[in-house]
């Protein structure tokens, strides 16, 4: 499929509001802030209305079990690790789960990275406090610097700029790298074979025998593979510098809809989704198809006071929550936010973090998930809907194609004492290229179970 483009999307609008804005960075220069503001105003959409018009039918689709999501990526993009390497391995690795959970779920999947984009972090505290020094926290590449160092933690507006030329550059490879022939089917399954081949993955040796087999008889009936040489893909974040997300509304001439063109797909994380704030404001007035993370703490009449302010007229796909309550609770915390949300006829996604619910501290002190956690939780998230009839749409999973430490377990069985070789997440722990296809392997026998 196609990317639309809209030539013609006109000026910014103004999407501004007197509402409190949580985790805003404290700027310490105005007229620097005003500048890069004005500044990005001036720059090209990222991304087009009418590309995340057919993201939301995508996201419709997955709300009625027609299709399956899959959104992955770091927790935190840095403008250092917007490599080709980086970017191409991620991808890789996303086209690759993909590829496995369609033949699992037996629908398409909907493919969306946490990128290009996704350069700034909430925090619980604003400062950080090391062998007596405090400093302001880190708060992602676009406000500041991860070093610890009083320059380096000051948040600079330029870096709103900088965020914009690396999601810029970022989007540039990912729509090479899916349109261009390397995301062919046929190479992601020679790919899967690769992983398979590997002694400690043969359990799953009988699902990629059976795709196998699948292609085979694909090629046999004459499917044309020319076809799959290309692939749909989209790029979300989270929307919470909003003096980044603000400059890059723009009105759509064709509708007079205002479009954040930061990314296809926004969403509002847990620690700013309150219903006076001015997050949830700025995604009510914005077009775009949008997600909010749901924790087990969630109060469910927020939760249906929030469908009422983002999505009045109950448009199917517009609203995805994406619940993240660990492994431990969502079996007894999610049935009845499902139930009530269903009973109340809004239409939104359901998607799984299994990430955000599971994280810990090791014995040694990294922050790190245990990947058995996850599997539990998707399994438990897969139950609960499948007990109340209702339809599991997706996975949003924080993971990197690059062979990192940074979760333990999975096959190739990650210690706490192997943490410290490869830990390079600034912000929360990924699962590397095997734990992310195994985790892709274990979810479609999930799916294929129904
Ligand atoms: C995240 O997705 O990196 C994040 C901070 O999630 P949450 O808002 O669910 O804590
Ligand atoms: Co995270």
């Amino acid at each position: 499929m196609s990317t639309t483009t809209d030539a013609d999307l006109r000026t910014p609008a103004e999407v501004s509001t007197a509402l409190p804005a949580a985790q805003q960075p404290v700027w310490p220069d105005r007229s620097a802030l005003d500048a890069a503001v004005a500044e990005l105003g001036t720059y090209p959409p990222l991304v087009f209305a009418g590309e995340c018009d057919v993201l939301r039918d995508r996201m419709a689709a997955a709300s009625r079990g027609e299709a399956f999501v899959l959104q992955g990526g770091d927790c935190a993009e840095t403008f250092a690790g917007a490599s080709a390497d980086n970017i191409k391995n991620r991808i890789k690795t996303i086209l690759q789960m993909a590829a496995v959970l369609t033949y699992g779920a037996s629908v398409p999947v909907v493919k969306v990275g946490r990128m290009a984009g996704q350069f700034a972090k909430p925090r619980s505290s604003n400062t950080e406090t090391r062998e007596g020094v405090t400093l302001p926290a880190y708060r992602g590449d676009m406000v500041n610097d991860f070093e610890f160092t009083q320059a380096a933690r000051t948040p600079d507006p330029q870096r709103l700029v900088k965020a914009y030329h690396a999601s810029s550059a970022t989007l540039n490879l990912v729509r090479a790298f899916t349109t261009g022939g390397f995301a062919d089917l046929r190479h992601v399954h020679d790919w899967n074979r690769g992983f398979v081949a590997n002694a400690a993955n043969q359990r799953y040796e009988k699902l990629a025998r059976d795709i196998d087999k699948a292609m085979k008889f694909m090629a046999a009936c004459g499917a044309d593979f020319e076809a799959m040489r290309t692939t749909e893909f989209f790029a979300a974040h989270e929307a919470l510098v909003l003096d980044y997300e603000r400059p890059l509304t723009r009105v759509d001439s064709r509708t007079g809809d205002l479009y954040d063109t930061s990314g296809h797909f926004i969403w509002v994380g847990e620690r700013t989704r309150d219903l006076g704030g001015a997050h949830l404001d700025f995604v009510s007035k914005v077009h775009n198809p949008i997600g909010v993370k749901v924790s087990a703490n969630a109060q469910l009449d927020d939760l249906l006071r929030m469908i009422d302010l983002v999505d009045p007229e109950r448009t199917p796909g517009r609203l995805t929550f994406i619940t993240r309550m660990g492994a431990g609770r969502i079996r007894e915390a999610l049935p009845a936010i499902v139930e009530k949300v269903t009973a109340s006829g809004a239409a939104v996604t359901w998607v799984c973090d299994p990430m955000h619910g599971n994280t810990f501290e090791s014995a040694s002190g990294y922050k790190t998930r245990d990947f058995d956690d996850v599997v539990d939780e998707v399994r438990g998230f897969f139950e609960v809907h499948q007990g109340l009839g209702t339809v599991p749409g997706g996975l949003h999973v924080e993971l990197t194609g690059n062979d990192v430490t940074e979760c333990l377990g999975g096959s190739e069985k990650i210690l706490d004492a192997d943490l410290s070789q490869r830990y390079e997440s600034v912000c929360d722990p990924r699962l590397n290229h095997q734990q992310s296809l195994e985790l892709a392997f274990l979810v479609a026998e999930m799916l294929g179970r129904d």
